[in-house]
């Protein structure tokens, strides 16, 4: 045994080589069960696949880089819940592609932003942040106010997010244009059927304060606005079956 060991010690590579073996079977026996295990996300009442606004401001959102500054997720430490709220759930990330989590805070944590300002209150700061902040160093965003949102795509966005796994419908996929007009539409409520397709809950108005335009600064603060509120956390109790769909 002992002598069979000097062929290890003596020779780099195979000492390198046995490495690898060794830590490949611990790396194996610790993540592949994670791919089978039907716990590994335990789905929760309220989280539904993002409209198609909100997922044209979640691409506005990567596209723009706000991750470099922003992270998506509340850890579950007293001083993280106390200031941002109840810690992140797998399931409130589990349509996210690609997940959002970072670890870099230059600003603030944004996993439960929705519905923490107005919306007007998110117009100013995007186009001026320090009209609202003084003391903030985030870059002006003024621009999206003034571009109109290109959504030919948004089909075959949400088609590409099925493949993924996103359980969109074959109905949500065909009226994905109409629900994306419909959202920003303040007098489409009754007579769409965004809210049939996506639930009560979905915010549908003119978030940008603009009704003559559709811009990208409306599916960005569509999305901001639903960050971290699909689900109820009054009625929401850890490991209670009630929550689970
Ligand atoms: C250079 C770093 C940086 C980038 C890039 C950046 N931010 Fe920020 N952001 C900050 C800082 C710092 C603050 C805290 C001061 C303030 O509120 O402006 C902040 C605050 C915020 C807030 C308020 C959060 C709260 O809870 O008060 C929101 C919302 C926000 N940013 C959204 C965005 C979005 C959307 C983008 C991308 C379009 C973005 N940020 C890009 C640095 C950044």
């Amino acid at each position: 045994m002992w002598k069979r060991h000097e062929k290890f010690e003596r020779h780099s590579l195979w000492l390198v080589i046995g490495i690898l073996i060794v830590v490949s079977i611990g790396g194996l026996v610790e993540i592949s069960p994670l791919f089978y295990l039907e716990s590994t996300i335990e789905k929760v009442k309220g989280v539904r696949p993002y409209t198609p606004l909100e997922q044209a401001g979640r691409d506005i959102y990567i596209r723009e880089g706000c991750y470099v500054c922003h992270s998506q997720m509340v850890r579950p430490l007293r001083d993280e819940v106390e200031r941002y709220g109840h810690y992140s759930l797998a399931a409130e990330s589990m349509y996210d592609h690609p997940f959002q989590w970072g670890s870099k805070r230059t600003g603030p944590d944004l996993a439960r932003v929705g519905e923490k300002y107005s919306d007007s209150w998110h117009v100013d700061h995007l186009t001026n942040p320090r009209s609202v902040v003084p003391e903030s160093n985030m870059p002006p965003y003024a621009f999206l106010a003034k571009k109109e949102l290109d959504y030919r795509a948004i089909e075959a966005k949400l088609t590409a997010l099925r493949k993924v796994g996103v359980p969109y419908s074959d109905a949500q996929l065909q009226n994905a244009k109409l629900d994306l007009e419909a959202q920003v539409d303040p007098f489409a409520g009754a007579s769409s059927d965004l809210r049939k397709r996506y639930g009560d809950k979905v915010a549908q108005r003119d978030f940008d304060g603009n009704p003559e335009k559709l811009s990208e600064m409306d599916a960005l603060i569509a999305y901001l606005q639903v960050l971290g509120t699909m689900v109820d956390f009054k009625t929401y109790k850890a490991e209670s079956p009630e929550n689970l769909r």
